[in-house]
């Protein structure tokens, strides 16, 4: 047999598992020093890390299945439900808190397959993004059993309408645009996208995983923001996770649609077995109660203001960042980015050497097959001169690339 663990004969005592732990804990990325740039979406600030633990740690035994035994997270989903609306503009009670982008995506896939079945009596419906929608589309996709039909994007990273248009048919149940996309930053053609599909009975979904949280405080601090939330006719329902740029810890995102009427479609009742009457709505069974506590606080700890400052620290980076770039000889962002993530490639080096380079620098850029990718939080300002520093050197002095994979996710 291989060597693989197994479970011990005797327990072992809580001060070496912490030790272990620990030990172990180390060799993982280094977020806390502004090296990670995906991942983790670092604040920078240990008071606001901290309330959110002592949130976390006071709910982390809590279920959220029965809202009814626990009211006290039931009022707090609520209200991170009616904060996020009000951000987005819809109405309170017309969203669900999830565990993170993927379910977020999941569900509203599914509310728009069964929308297209009931009202639409489209037994087999069909999903249309661009090619820079989330792998999640795809993953919706298969698991839920719809064909997912896909379109290039144009030069400027953004999904092409015109193509778009040509590729919706009879079966199209759900279109869908990002705000941002994840590859470029950029933002799709919102508007004209969520015209097309409203004008033929359709649902759009935008994909604010990324954006939900940062956009809206773009825009209040005057950055020139393309519409994509629901003041754009047509979109009928929006995805935006808090566990990004709303600062809180994993395990939490927003599902939001135009009306409730739409949401219904996402909730499951069933009483065909001996054990009662079984209700949920969102895919998850036993739901961890931390996230949504967790969520609760980041949001009511930041508040307007807090988040207004933030935005402002990821603005003022994500220029740092571009400009340090474009003024290294031989490097260039691939697309103009429309908000705190870019890709950035070179004409006359070999990117993957330089990312080579800097994996040993210990900065974990991710890999893209046009180049290498970062997202930035507000921690990186602190770190923005080392970084430039180093890709300096790093374009200097690379040798031959090492073919690293550009790979994003993993199965073990
Ligand atoms: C644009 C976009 N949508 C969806 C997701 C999926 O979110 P999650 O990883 O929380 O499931 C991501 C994750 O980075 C994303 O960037």
């Amino acid at each position: 047999m291989t060597d693989h663990a197994r479970i011990p004969a005797h327990g072992r005592p809580a001060d070496e598992i912490l030790a272990e732990i620990d030990q172990r804990h180390s060799l993982d990325i280094d977020w806390r020093g502004g090296r990670a740039f995906s991942l983790v979406y670092n604040v920078g600030d240990h008071a606001h890390e901290n309330l959110i633990e002592q949130v976390g740690l006071r709910y982390l035994h809590d279920n959220a299945l029965n809202p009814f035994k626990y009211p006290s997270v039931l009022q707090m989903e609520l209200d991170v439900i009616a904060m996020a609306a009000d951000l987005l503009g819809t109405s309170p009670d017309a969203g669900a808190v999830t565990s993170g982008g993927t379910e977020s995506i999941f569900l509203s896939v599914q509310v728009a397959r069964d929308h297209a079945r009931q009202t639409r009596s489209i037994s087999e419906p069909q999903l249309l993004t661009a090619d820079t929608a989330h792998p999640a589309f795809a993953k919706a996709a298969k698991y839920l059993d719809i064909e997912h039909v896909k379109v290039p994007v144009g030069a400027d990273g953004r999904a092409d309408v015109e193509a778009m248009e040509a590729s919706v048919g009879d079966r199209t149940a759900l279109i869908v645009g990002s705000a941002p996309c994840y590859p470029y930053g950029v933002i799709d053609p919102i508007s004209d996208l969520a015209r097309l599909a409203s004008e033929r009975g359709i649902l759009f979904h935008t994909d604010a995983c990324l954006g939900g949280w940062l956009l809206p405080w773009w825009e209040r601090l005057g950055e020139p923001v393309m519409p994509w939330d629901f003041r754009v006719p047509g979109v009928t329902s929006i995805s935006a996770d808090v566990h990004k740029y709303g600062y809180t810890f994993k395990g939490a995102s927003v599902v939001l649609y135009r009306s409730r009427e739409l949401l219904q479609h996402q909730f499951f009742w069933y009483d065909e077995w001996p054990g009662g009457l079984y209700a949920s709505g969102t895919s998850a069974g036993t739901r961890s109660a931390a996230p949504i506590a967790g969520a609760w606080a980041a949001i009511n700890h930041l508040g307007v203001d807090g988040y207004l400052r933030l935005a402002d620290v990821v603005r003022r980076t994500t220029r740092k960042f571009s400009e340090g770039i474009e003024s290294i000889d031989g490097l260039r962002l691939t697309h103009a980015p429309d908000m705190s993530l870019f890709e950035f490639g070179s004409d006359s080096h070999d990117i993957a050497a330089i990312g080579d380079v800097m994996d040993d620098r210990g900065w974990n850029l991710d890999r893209q097959p046009g180049g290498l990718h970062l997202m930035l939080s507000p921690y990186h300002e602190a770190v923005a001169e080392e970084f430039l520093a180093d890709l300096a050197t790093a374009v200097s002095s690379h040798g031959e690339s090492r073919g690293v994979a550009a790979t994003y996710g993993g199965v073990v």
